[in-house]
């Protein structure tokens, strides 16, 4: 496992907001932080399982930890939460919730597809936004942004959500420039299949994925070693390789191959 900075807990703590804590890649994020020695907020819809890993975290790791329940596709939920933890020492932001489906574009309700835009692209923004000046003001800090290597070239029968991951992705990169001069250090972090309830609850055969899914230990370290380091992570070696490949495969050729393989691990 990658080390953390040694200054972590004092450049990133008191506290940590984390959004989708109360499952896979977030509730990770949020055992990682906590065993850190930072405190953390955690953000999701729903409230009893954010309950239980708030017991768990000051019960195994003598943090806090605070429940922020909200609804991150509601335009009011940036405010509310900032709200929230008005009164707190924050460090550290994770934007990290999101949601996904998987199938044809032109079956897709509409109503998912806006939802969808909101969670994965409106909370980062709003909730960076509402967030961002206290770390600025206070010198130092991180925020990470999750995408997806999704994200590297267009996903069919995933079109919306990668193309949510690209906005992420083009988000996390010029907020890494932009707020490095305010002691704000920025990681977007990459991940490829990644064994959550996430990519199952889409109807993907983890049978039918071509390599297998990482657990979520390391994605998650990869991340917060990096702060401070360097600003783009892509976990795993396979998904390195596969993303530098992109770099020399013409756009229209990635997005067919795929294609092919979104329309595999889902039929
Ligand atoms: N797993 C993968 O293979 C993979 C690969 C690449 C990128 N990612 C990215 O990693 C992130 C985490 O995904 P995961 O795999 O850990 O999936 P997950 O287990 O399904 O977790 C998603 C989290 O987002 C929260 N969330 C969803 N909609 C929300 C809403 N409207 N308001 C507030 N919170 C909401 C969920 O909480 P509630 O349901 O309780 O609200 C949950 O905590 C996502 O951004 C995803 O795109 C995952």
């Amino acid at each position: 496992m990658p080390r953390l900075r040694k200054d972590f807990a004092t450049r990133y703590g008191t506290w940590a907001v984390v959004t989708g804590a109360s499952s896979g890649i977030g509730a990770e994020f949020a055992r990682q932080l906590a065993a850190a020695g930072v405190s953390v907020a955690l953000v999701a819809r729903r409230a009893d399982r954010l309950a239980a890993l708030a017991d768990e975290l000051a019960r195994d790791h003598g943090v806090g930890a605070r429940v922020c329940a909200h609804d991150l596709a509601s335009p009011r939920a940036a405010d509310a939460l900032a709200a929230d933890v008005a009164d707190l020492d924050l460090g550290l932001v994770v934007c990290n919730a999101g949601t996904s489906w998987k199938g044809a574009f032109l079956e897709h309700d509409p109503a998912d597809q806006r939802r969808m835009i909101e969670v994965n692209c409106q909370a980062p923004v709003a909730v960076t936004r509402a967030l961002g000046p206290r770390l600025a003001a206070r010198g130092r800090g991180g925020l990470v942004i999750v995408s997806s290597t999704g994200a590297f070239q267009g996903l069919p029968w995933s079109a919306v959500y990668g193309a949510t991951k690209a906005f992420d992705l083009l988000l996390g990169e010029a907020l890494a420039v932009e707020l490095k001069p305010a002691g704000v250090d920025v990681v977007t972090l990459c991940p490829g299949g990644t064994d959550t309830e996430g990519p199952m609850n889409t109807g993907v055969d983890p049978a039918k994925v071509p390599v297998k899914l990482m657990p979520v230990g390391p994605v998650v370290r990869a991340a917060l070693a990096a702060l401070g380091r360097r600003s783009l992570v892509v976990p795993g070696a396979v998904n390195r390789a596969g993303v530098a490949a992109l770099r020399v495969v013409p756009r229209a050729v990635a997005a067919k191959a795929a294609g092919r393989i979104m329309k595999r691990v889902t039929s």
